[in-house]
């Protein structure tokens, strides 16, 4: 059962913040959370595996920090618009950050693609946090300080991923969303951060193989750590990432035909058995 936070914010002053994270039982979710582990923030651990959720909770606790664990399902509208029901009745509507991290990818040539895997991963990766937003937003803009939504995107949002056309398409329409948002809520004190991650060592990329090298979860949590402090609204965690993504933006054309050329050599892909 998820708990409420035993402390409570004194007076007028919010000096301890609330974050609540999804996918947070392992991977690049985990490693954000136990980054994020300090006696200032009080941690709200989502996901659906309640005994990882808890592993993450005992280290966020070792490192002196706060957790409570929510056991939610993401793949539906109803399992998100439960999730934000819960958030908010267990922070008292006092939610400081919000972290959209939870997300799956479908590794399938496009050609030979199951269509509701594909709709599920839409609903995980773009819809989900979209119906999260539009429930929890209206009470974050309220909070002292504004509010501080960090959505966790992917690099193949800028660029061609054959292999995983659909998973692109969702991170696109996620980077998309933010972008929006941010000149429609201009007025309104809410910082709309993205994360792009390159490839990284986590349990989704666990069957990929590359001649490029992954990134650990444990460096993404940390740029996500920096992206809850200094409230940018990009971030593309490592220097080869973000040359990728100034190459693939400012010469499209160019990148497109290089990646299409060396493809096998430049984007991690399953091997068949
Ligand atoms: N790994 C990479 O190379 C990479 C690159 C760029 C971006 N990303 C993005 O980073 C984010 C985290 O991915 P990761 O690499 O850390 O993958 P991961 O290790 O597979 O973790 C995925 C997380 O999402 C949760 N999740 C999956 N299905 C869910 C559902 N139906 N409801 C609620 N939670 C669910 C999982 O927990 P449960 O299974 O317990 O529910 C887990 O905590 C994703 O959005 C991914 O697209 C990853």
């Amino acid at each position: 059962m998820a708990a409420k936070f035993t402390n409570t914010v004194k007076g007028n002053v919010h000096t301890v913040k609330t974050i609540a994270i999804t996918g947070a039982s392992r991977g690049i979710g985990a490693s954000a959370a136990i980054a994020l582990a300090s006696p200032a923030r009080r941690l709200v651990l989502m996901a659906r595996s309640e005994d990882k959720l808890r592993q993450t909770q005992a280290q966020v606790e070792r490192r002196g920090g706060q957790a409570i664990v929510l056991p939610v399902d993401l793949s539906s509208r109803k399992g998100a618009e439960l999730c934000s029901k819960l958030l908010l009745e267990r922070t008292d509507g006092q939610l400081d950050v919000l972290i959209l991290n939870a997300g799956i990818s479908n590794h399938s040539d496009f050609l030979n693609s199951n269509l509701d895997a594909i709709e599920y991963e839409l609903r995980l990766n773009y819809l989900s946090p979209l119906v999260i937003l539009r429930q929890c937003l209206p009470h974050m803009v309220t909070q002292p300080d504004g509010g501080h939504v960090v959505c966790v995107g992917s690099l193949a949002s800028l660029m061609p991923f054959p292999g995983e056309v659909s998973y692109a398409a969702s991170k696109a329409a996620l980077l998309s969303l933010l972008r929006s948002l941010r000149v429609e809520l201009r007025h309104q004190p809410v910082t709309l951060t993205t994360v792009l991650p390159g490839y990284t060592a986590t349990e989704m990329t666990s069957k990929h193989r590359s001649l490029l090298p992954a990134m650990s979860s444990e460096r993404v949590g940390i740029s996500i750590v920096k992206a809850v402090e200094e409230r940018p609204h990009l971030v593309i965690p490592g220097i080869s990432n973000r040359l990728a993504a100034r190459l693939f933006r400012t010469f499209p054309g160019i990148s497109d035909r290089l990646l299409a050329r060396f493809a096998s050599l430049l984007v991690p892909s399953v091997k068949q058995p």
